[in-house]
Protein backbone atom coordinates (compact mmCIF):
# COMPACT_ATOMS: atom_id res chain seq x y z
CA UNK A 1 0.00 0.00 0.00
CA UNK A 2 1.16 3.52 -0.90
CA UNK A 3 1.59 6.00 1.44
CA UNK A 4 -1.57 7.50 2.45
CA UNK A 5 -1.63 11.31 3.25
CA UNK A 6 -4.75 11.25 3.67
CA UNK A 7 -4.83 8.68 6.69
CA UNK A 8 -1.69 10.08 8.10
CA UNK A 9 -3.29 13.65 8.90
CA UNK A 10 -6.39 12.03 10.31
CA UNK A 11 -3.66 9.64 12.64
CA UNK A 12 -1.75 12.53 13.58
CA UNK A 13 -4.87 14.87 14.79
CA UNK A 14 -5.81 11.99 17.30
CA UNK A 15 -1.64 11.58 18.58
CA UNK A 16 -0.73 15.08 18.06
CA UNK A 17 -1.23 16.01 21.52
CA UNK A 18 0.40 13.60 23.13
CA UNK A 19 3.01 12.66 20.29
CA UNK A 20 6.46 14.59 22.39
CA UNK A 21 5.98 12.69 25.41
CA UNK A 22 5.58 9.18 22.91
CA UNK A 23 8.56 9.75 20.71
CA UNK A 24 10.63 10.86 23.74
CA UNK A 25 12.77 7.61 23.23
CA UNK A 26 13.98 8.68 20.16
CA UNK A 27 15.11 12.34 20.93
CA UNK A 28 19.02 10.72 21.10
CA UNK A 29 19.19 9.30 17.42
CA UNK A 30 16.68 12.51 16.33
CA UNK A 31 19.81 14.57 17.86
CA UNK A 32 22.32 12.52 16.27
CA UNK A 33 21.08 13.03 12.71
CA UNK A 34 20.68 17.22 13.22
CA UNK A 35 24.88 16.65 14.33
CA UNK A 36 25.04 14.51 11.07
CA UNK A 37 24.55 17.27 9.26
CA UNK A 38 27.62 18.99 10.53
CA UNK A 39 25.78 22.33 10.15
CA UNK A 40 27.16 25.94 9.67
CA UNK A 41 26.51 29.40 10.52
CA UNK A 42 24.16 30.96 8.46
CA UNK A 43 23.16 27.64 6.28
CA UNK A 44 19.57 27.40 5.08
CA UNK A 45 18.15 24.11 6.45
CA UNK A 46 14.69 22.10 5.40
CA UNK A 47 13.22 20.27 8.15
CA UNK A 48 10.97 17.69 6.07
CA UNK A 49 7.63 16.73 7.64
CA UNK A 50 8.92 18.63 11.03
CA UNK A 51 5.93 17.37 13.13
CA UNK A 52 5.59 19.01 16.57
CA UNK A 53 9.55 20.82 16.08
CA UNK A 54 11.10 18.66 18.06
CA UNK A 55 14.40 19.62 15.78
CA UNK A 56 14.53 23.18 15.79
CA UNK A 57 16.41 23.88 18.64
CA UNK A 58 19.36 22.10 17.68
CA UNK A 59 19.26 23.08 14.07
CA UNK A 60 18.86 27.05 14.72
CA UNK A 61 21.70 26.55 17.77
CA UNK A 62 24.18 25.33 14.83
CA UNK A 63 23.06 27.71 12.01
CA UNK A 64 22.62 30.71 14.67
CA UNK A 65 20.61 33.89 13.64
CA UNK A 66 21.95 34.56 10.34
CA UNK A 67 20.99 30.96 9.33
CA UNK A 68 17.44 29.97 8.38
CA UNK A 69 15.29 27.00 9.12
CA UNK A 70 12.38 25.89 6.46
CA UNK A 71 10.17 23.57 8.01
CA UNK A 72 7.08 22.31 6.78
CA UNK A 73 4.47 19.25 7.15
CA UNK A 74 0.71 18.29 6.44
CA UNK A 75 -0.78 17.82 9.67
CA UNK A 76 -2.16 21.16 11.13
CA UNK A 77 -2.48 19.52 14.81
CA UNK A 78 1.56 18.92 14.73
CA UNK A 79 2.54 22.52 13.23
CA UNK A 80 0.52 24.56 16.38
CA UNK A 81 2.75 22.58 18.47
CA UNK A 82 5.50 23.47 16.25
CA UNK A 83 4.48 27.58 16.14
CA UNK A 84 4.31 27.01 20.42
CA UNK A 85 8.00 25.97 20.47
CA UNK A 86 8.83 28.92 17.69
CA UNK A 87 7.24 31.13 20.13
CA UNK A 88 8.82 30.14 23.10
CA UNK A 89 12.29 30.00 21.75
CA UNK A 90 11.50 33.52 20.15
CA UNK A 91 12.85 32.51 16.63
CA UNK A 92 12.66 34.83 14.09
CA UNK A 93 14.21 32.84 11.44
CA UNK A 94 12.37 30.27 10.61
CA UNK A 95 9.57 29.73 7.80
CA UNK A 96 6.84 27.12 9.12
CA UNK A 97 4.76 25.83 5.96
CA UNK A 98 1.60 23.62 5.78
CA UNK A 99 2.38 21.78 2.83
CA UNK A 100 2.99 18.04 1.85
CA UNK A 101 6.41 16.84 0.42
CA UNK A 102 4.78 16.26 -2.45
CA UNK A 103 3.42 20.15 -3.11
CA UNK A 104 5.82 22.00 -0.76
CA UNK A 105 7.84 24.87 -2.32
CA UNK A 106 10.17 26.12 0.10
CA UNK A 107 11.08 29.80 0.02
CA UNK A 108 15.05 29.05 -0.56
CA UNK A 109 17.39 26.96 -1.43
CA UNK A 110 18.54 24.39 1.78
CA UNK A 111 22.00 23.40 1.61
CA UNK A 112 20.84 20.62 4.13
CA UNK A 113 17.62 18.64 5.04
CA UNK A 114 16.81 16.24 7.24
CA UNK A 115 14.75 13.34 7.81
CA UNK A 116 13.87 12.59 11.03
CA UNK A 117 11.08 9.87 11.23
CA UNK A 118 9.80 10.34 7.91
CA UNK A 119 8.84 7.07 6.24
CA UNK A 120 6.40 8.02 4.55
CA UNK A 121 7.51 10.37 2.79
CA UNK A 122 10.61 8.41 1.95
CA UNK A 123 8.23 5.77 -0.19
CA UNK A 124 6.91 8.52 -1.70
CA UNK A 125 9.02 8.97 -4.92
CA UNK A 126 6.84 11.98 -6.10
CA UNK A 127 7.78 13.81 -2.69
CA UNK A 128 11.45 12.90 -3.20
CA UNK A 129 11.26 14.42 -6.79
CA UNK A 130 9.93 17.78 -5.78
CA UNK A 131 12.09 18.37 -2.19
CA UNK A 132 15.67 17.34 -5.01
CA UNK A 133 14.30 19.85 -7.07
CA UNK A 134 14.24 22.59 -4.85
CA UNK A 135 17.78 21.56 -3.44
CA UNK A 136 21.44 22.14 -4.89
CA UNK A 137 23.61 19.32 -5.76
CA UNK A 138 26.08 18.91 -2.59
CA UNK A 139 23.35 19.72 0.17
CA UNK A 140 23.97 17.14 3.27
CA UNK A 141 21.14 15.22 3.98
CA UNK A 142 20.17 13.27 7.40
CA UNK A 143 17.54 10.41 7.37
CA UNK A 144 17.05 8.79 10.63
CA UNK A 145 14.13 6.51 11.55
CA UNK A 146 12.70 3.25 12.47
CA UNK A 147 13.86 -0.07 10.09
CA UNK A 148 12.53 -3.70 10.71
CA UNK A 149 14.86 -6.42 11.97
CA UNK A 150 15.72 -9.18 9.87
CA UNK A 151 13.60 -12.07 9.44
CA UNK A 152 14.95 -13.81 12.72
CA UNK A 153 13.57 -10.70 14.47
CA UNK A 154 10.05 -11.90 13.27
CA UNK A 155 8.68 -11.18 16.97
CA UNK A 156 10.23 -7.88 17.21
CA UNK A 157 8.87 -7.34 13.86
CA UNK A 158 5.48 -7.65 14.61
CA UNK A 159 6.15 -5.66 17.45
CA UNK A 160 6.94 -2.68 15.33
CA UNK A 161 4.47 -2.87 13.21
CA UNK A 162 1.75 -2.78 15.65
CA UNK A 163 2.98 0.05 17.54
CA UNK A 164 3.97 2.04 14.29
CA UNK A 165 0.85 2.35 12.79
CA UNK A 166 -0.25 5.53 14.00
CA UNK A 167 2.75 6.97 12.65
CA UNK A 168 3.16 5.30 9.40
CA UNK A 169 1.01 4.74 6.48
CA UNK A 170 2.95 3.12 4.53
CA UNK A 171 4.29 -0.18 6.51
CA UNK A 172 3.98 -2.52 3.64
CA UNK A 173 6.88 -1.26 1.72
CA UNK A 174 10.66 -0.60 2.67
CA UNK A 175 10.02 -0.86 6.41
CA UNK A 176 13.11 -3.11 6.30
CA UNK A 177 15.30 -0.78 4.42
CA UNK A 178 13.58 2.55 4.18
CA UNK A 179 16.32 4.22 2.36
CA UNK A 180 16.01 2.10 -0.10
CA UNK A 181 14.53 5.13 -2.56
CA UNK A 182 16.52 8.42 -1.33
CA UNK A 183 19.84 6.19 -1.64
CA UNK A 184 19.73 6.62 -5.31
CA UNK A 185 19.66 10.51 -5.20
CA UNK A 186 22.49 10.60 -2.55
CA UNK A 187 26.31 10.33 -3.05
CA UNK A 188 28.67 8.88 -0.29
CA UNK A 189 25.44 7.16 1.06
CA UNK A 190 26.46 5.75 4.41
CA UNK A 191 23.90 3.91 6.48
CA UNK A 192 24.68 2.72 10.20
CA UNK A 193 22.36 0.79 12.53
CA UNK A 194 22.23 1.31 15.95
CA UNK A 195 22.24 -1.65 18.18
CA UNK A 196 21.03 -1.91 20.61
CA UNK A 197 17.97 -2.01 19.61
CA UNK A 198 18.31 -2.13 16.28
CA UNK A 199 15.64 -0.93 14.87
CA UNK A 200 16.88 2.56 14.83
CA UNK A 201 19.04 3.74 11.71
CA UNK A 202 21.42 7.16 10.49
CA UNK A 203 22.00 7.47 6.99
CA UNK A 204 23.98 10.39 5.45
CA UNK A 205 24.84 11.65 2.01
CA UNK A 206 24.93 14.42 -0.35
CA UNK A 207 22.65 15.60 -3.07
CA UNK A 208 23.76 13.77 -6.48
C1 LIG B 1 6.85 10.32 12.98
S1 LIG B 1 6.46 11.96 12.53
C2 LIG B 1 8.08 12.72 12.57
C3 LIG B 1 8.02 14.19 12.87
C4 LIG B 1 9.37 14.86 13.09
N1 LIG B 1 10.16 14.85 11.90
C5 LIG B 1 10.09 14.22 14.23
O1 LIG B 1 11.25 13.79 14.07
O2 LIG B 1 9.53 14.18 15.34
C6 LIG B 1 6.12 11.87 10.78
C7 LIG B 1 5.71 13.21 10.24
O3 LIG B 1 5.65 13.16 8.82
C8 LIG B 1 4.54 13.92 8.41
N2 LIG B 1 4.20 13.49 7.05
C9 LIG B 1 3.93 12.23 6.62
N3 LIG B 1 3.69 12.22 5.31
C10 LIG B 1 3.82 13.50 4.88
C11 LIG B 1 3.71 14.14 3.61
N4 LIG B 1 3.43 13.45 2.51
N5 LIG B 1 3.90 15.46 3.56
C12 LIG B 1 4.19 16.18 4.67
N6 LIG B 1 4.32 15.64 5.89
C13 LIG B 1 4.15 14.31 5.99
C14 LIG B 1 3.49 13.64 9.46
O4 LIG B 1 2.46 14.59 9.48
C15 LIG B 1 4.34 13.64 10.71
O5 LIG B 1 4.45 14.90 11.27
Amino acid sequence: MPSDPGKSVSDYREIAARYDHATRWINDVRLEAVAALRLRKGETVLDVGCGSGFSFAPILEAVGPAGKLIAFDHSPELLRIAEGRIADGGWMNVALLESTAEAVRPNARPSAMLFSYVHDVLQSEAALDNLFAHTAPGARVAICGTKLWPWWGAPVNVYLYATHRNYITNRRENFGRPWAKIEKRLRNFKVKVKWPPGWRYLATGTVR
